[in-house]
């Protein structure tokens, strides 16, 4: 004989809930993984330059509550250049005050350094574009980023037999500019959610 009192009912809400919960919990992580590497092999077997496990181990420490979607492991990866970007224009002063170059090199260096303030200009244009949806405009920023991280390495060429400086930078900054344009892309070629029409 069944007795459905309010108090068994809650009993059966709460089972069911912790049912739900952890098993929906620990869903999130896979199918973000899983967006990750999809995004990544897509972008990697489209453009020659992105390297898969660069990408794979650069988006996957995403704290996992701020991502659902491509729209976010987009602003991640932007996010990303920014943060790299941002952190090398400190290296590069760094390098300045050093004293350690010789004329050259610090010619190349200053170079350097006008480049990386308009690459952190444009990202900051781009990822606005990317927000609004003006999706050419902001694949053309990311490129023109991409751009002064390959004039940036170039200078240091130009003089027979001078150290390389900043070439892990420049790289990381054009594979995450090069990836973020590719999620740019991908993004853009998704029709946009319907609005609600419930209200
Ligand atoms: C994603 O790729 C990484 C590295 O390639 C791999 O270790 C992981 O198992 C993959 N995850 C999923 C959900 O496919
Ligand atoms: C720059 O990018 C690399 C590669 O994704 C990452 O390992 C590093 O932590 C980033 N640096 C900053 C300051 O964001």
């Amino acid at each position: 004989m069944w007795h459905c009192s309010f108090s068994s009912l809650s009993l059966c809400c709460l089972l069911l809930l912790s049912t739900i919960i952890p098993t929906h919990c620990y869903l999130i992580s896979p199918s973000l993984l899983d967006l990750i590497n999809s995004t990544c092999k897509e972008c990697s077997d489209k453009s020659a330059d992105i390297n898969y496990d660069f990408c794979v181990t650069s988006l996957q420490p995403i704290p996992v509550t701020h991502v659902t979607n491509l729209q976010g492991v987009g602003i991640v990866a932007m996010e990303l250049a920014l943060a790299n970007a941002t952190n090398t224009i400190s290296t590069i002063e760094h390098m300045l005050s050093s004293k350690e170059f010789d004329p050259f090199a610090i010619d190349c260096l200053k170079d350097c350094l006008e480049l990386y303030a308009d690459a952190i200009a444009m990202l900051v244009d781009a990822f606005t574009a990317f927000l609004s949806e003006h999706f050419d405009i902001a694949t053309v920023l990311m490129r023109t980023v991409m751009d002064a991280a390959s004039t940036c390495g170039e200078g240091f060429t130009e003089k027979k037999g001078e150290l390389i400086l900043l070439a892990k930078e420049n790289y990381n900054l054009f594979q995450l500019s090069d990836i973020s344009s590719c999620i740019i892309k991908q993004v853009s070629f998704v029709p946009s959610q319907p609005p609600n029409v419930s209200s």
